[in-house]
């Protein structure tokens, strides 16, 4: 089958990065629907101002959407705990996967891609997820599902994420299973930190007072030399817990809510900028700079470590798209 002229709808859209994956693949996207204003805001950004949101994906008539053969969502991981009990349908109404199960079959979709945190594996003891891929089978789909890391996929960002390929069951080859994509080498991460701004953080801050503060705590107390930390080059240092953490190589999974992440560059520290933390999911330069100066990087650090990776989907997408060729 040809797949030059696949075309899409992104769903739980946020900035776009699942789009943005599927576009360099060559598919072009109709529509996207995403609740966030904010997100909404960047994605526009990106994507231009005229485009149709949908709006909150529960409440779509698939009838208003146009004719698509992918749909793509990295939906929120909600708690599905109450699907546990099974007290029928109406307890499980609110859960995202099942408002993207009703498009799926109200257009009698042919494939997806979707994506969830790593904590799905194992959320509820394994119920969560045998609950999905069930919801998902007598959708009539059969899916393909695996945990997979960013830092195999393009970027020096630590990142787990499991991700769901489904196939119509109609649309299902004979002997022949959906590939995953192979790991491909890491870049280097001083390709990624490359912020010119004025992200510098030392005395002349205020917070740099919490960050020596921090450094002396009772868990860091003694172990770091501050001279010797500025001393290494890009390394990378998360303030999150209460303990510091290194990273060399690369950076831990950007998370919305997580700004704690500093580098050290030209033996200074910096704060990663959302800049970087867009291009450390595979946003291309061009495209993260359009946001830059608009979008407060306070929004952009959140939006970045909400969205997916556009190397990752880029690489899954580009296996379902030899599935589907062959
Ligand atoms: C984990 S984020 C995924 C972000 C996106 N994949 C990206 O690459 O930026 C989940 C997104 O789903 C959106 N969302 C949650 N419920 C929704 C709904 N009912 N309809 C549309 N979007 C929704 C959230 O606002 C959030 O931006």
């Amino acid at each position: 089958m040809e797949t030059d002229n696949l075309k899409f709808v992104d769903f739980c859209a946020g900035i776009g990065a699942g789009r943005l994956g599927l576009q360099k693949l060559g598919l072009s996207c109709l529509a996207f629907s995403e609740i966030d204003k904010y997100a909404e805001t960047t994605y526009r950004e990106f994507f231009g101002q005229e485009e149709k949101n949908h709006g909150d994906l529960m409440k779509i008539d698939p009838k208003n959407l146009p004719d698509f053969d992918l749909m793509i969502a990295g939906f929120p991981c909600q708690t599905f705990s109450v699907i546990g009990q099974r007290k029928g349908m109406g307890d499980h109404r609110g859960q995202v996967i099942y408002g993207l199960i009703k498009i799926m079959k109200g257009k009698n979709l042919p494939y997806f891609i979707l994506e969830n945190v790593k904590g799905l594996v194992n959320h509820d003891g394994g119920n969560s997820l045998k609950i999905i891929l069930e919801e998902l089978d007598k959708a009539g789909y059969k899916v393909f599902y695996k945990v997979l890391s960013s830092l195999d996929y393009g970027v020096p960002q630590m990142r787990e994420r499991i991700y769901f390929v489904g196939i119509r069951k109609d649309l299902v080859k004979e002997n022949k299973n959906f590939e995953w994509p192979k790991p491909v080498k890491t870049p280097k991460v001083e390709y990624f930190l490359i912020d010119d701004g004025e992200l510098e953080f030392d005395e002349r801050k205020k917070s740099y007072e919490t960050f020596l503060k921090f450094i002396n705590n009772k868990y860091n107390k003694g172990q770091f030399d501050i001279k010797e930390l500025l001393k290494q080059e890009y390394l990378v240092l998360d303030t999150r817990q209460s303990d510091l953490r290194l990273y060399r190589g690369k950076v831990p999974t950007l998370r919305t809510g997580r700004h704690g992440v500093l580098y050290v560059r030209n033996g200074k520290f910096r704060k990663l900028s959302g800049l970087e933390s867009l291009l450390l999911q595979g946003f291309p330069k061009e495209l993260a700079e359009k946001a830059k100066g608009k979008i407060a990087d306070i929004n952009l650090l959140s939006q970045a470590g909400n969205a997916m990776t556009v190397s990752t989907i880029e690489a899954v997408g580009k296996r379902l798209l030899e599935y589907i060729k062959e």
